[in-house]
């Protein structure tokens, strides 16, 4: 079932306009949440940084967070969907195509669907390799716009060369990677950019930094250079779909030995511990 407006329709029956600003502009914004045991993941985070995106780019939203909350909770309801995720999209709505808005009172559109998706656990446990590539997106990467193209031709790249993922970085200072944030280990502390303009504000690196401080590991939101991300103890990527994954290689080179380290794996384990139900664990046959 997708959920369109405040309608739930069969996917074959799902219709958006072609004149759909999201589709011709990019024009919408959108949030991604994780489902575990049926229910949304931290929840309030998403709904609040969907509320400040729509703020950000003067998009009124189609109905209160309340009501919005209730339809996707239907949608789970109805597709049954234990472990997976939910897309949530709204665009500025369908008008004749123009670069400024649609004449007032033209309703946004509101699509949302969800997927069965696993938790990645044996890429958590192994690890992934990345390239590092110039971020080329624009300046208000906090905002989670449906304009993607950026990220889109990052990640094509990391896949043409055979990698998993991309680190970005403007001018040799690391941002995030195509889809998650990015954070390495130096001497026993986590680094990572500062929530500014320049990278998305992700709910699971808010989670990670907040358990972070509860073992007593220091956090330090910096700028860093490409060179202390290749020196680093430790590399890992956080977002929704990936949860906590260590980056093992950069750029064809080991991360220290090559291994995820020893502050991933404490941080791997507590976040689980936030979702003691689900079935499928990173626990067993993690290397420690
Ligand atoms: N991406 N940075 C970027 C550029 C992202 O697109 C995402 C999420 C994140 C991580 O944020 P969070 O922890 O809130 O998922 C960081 C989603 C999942 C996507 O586009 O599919």
């Amino acid at each position: 079932m997708i959920l369109i407006d405040d309608r739930f329709v069969p996917e074959t029956e799902a219709r958006i306009s072609y004149l759909d600003r999201g589709y011709c502009f990019g024009d919408g914004i959108y949030e991604v949440f994780r489902v575990y045991n049926g229910r949304l993941f931290e929840k309030e985070a998403h709904y609040e940084r969907l509320v400040r995106s729509a703020r950000e780019v003067k998009l009124p939203l189609p109905c209160p967070i309340g009501e919005l909350d209730a339809r996707l909770s239907k949608l789970l309801a109805l597709t049954g969907v234990q472990e997976g995720t939910v897309y949530m999209q709204i665009s500025r709505g369908a008008a004749p195509r123009a670069h400024a808005f649609p004449p007032v009172g033209t309703p946004p559109v509101l699509l949302a669907y969800c997927t069965e998706l696993k938790r990645p656990v044996e890429t958590m446990r192994r690890g992934v390799s990345v390239i590092t590539r110039p971020d080329i997106r624009w300046l208000r990467c906090d905002i989670k716009s449906l304009n993607l193209l950026g990220s889109v031709l990052a990640k094509q790249e990391a896949v043409e060369a055979g990698a998993d993922d991309v680190i970005l970085h403007r001018d040799g200072i690391v941002t995030e990677c195509s889809a998650a944030n990015a954070m390495i280990v130096q001497g026993g502390a986590i680094v990572t950019h500062p929530a500014d303009h320049l990278i998305l504000h992700g709910v699971t690196r808010a989670v990670v930094l907040r358990l972070a401080r509860e073992l007593g590991i220091p956090v330090r939101e910096e700028r860093f250079p490409l060179e202390t991300l290749m020196a680093a103890d430790e590399a890992f990527l956080t977002g929704t779909t990936f949860e906590i994954t260590p980056i093992v290689r950069i750029d064809g080179r080991p991360v220290a030995d090559g291994n995820p380290g020893p502050i991933t794996r404490r941080l791997q384990d507590a976040f689980e511990a936030l979702i003691p139900q689900v079935e499928t664990r990173i626990g067993e046959g993690a290397p420690r």
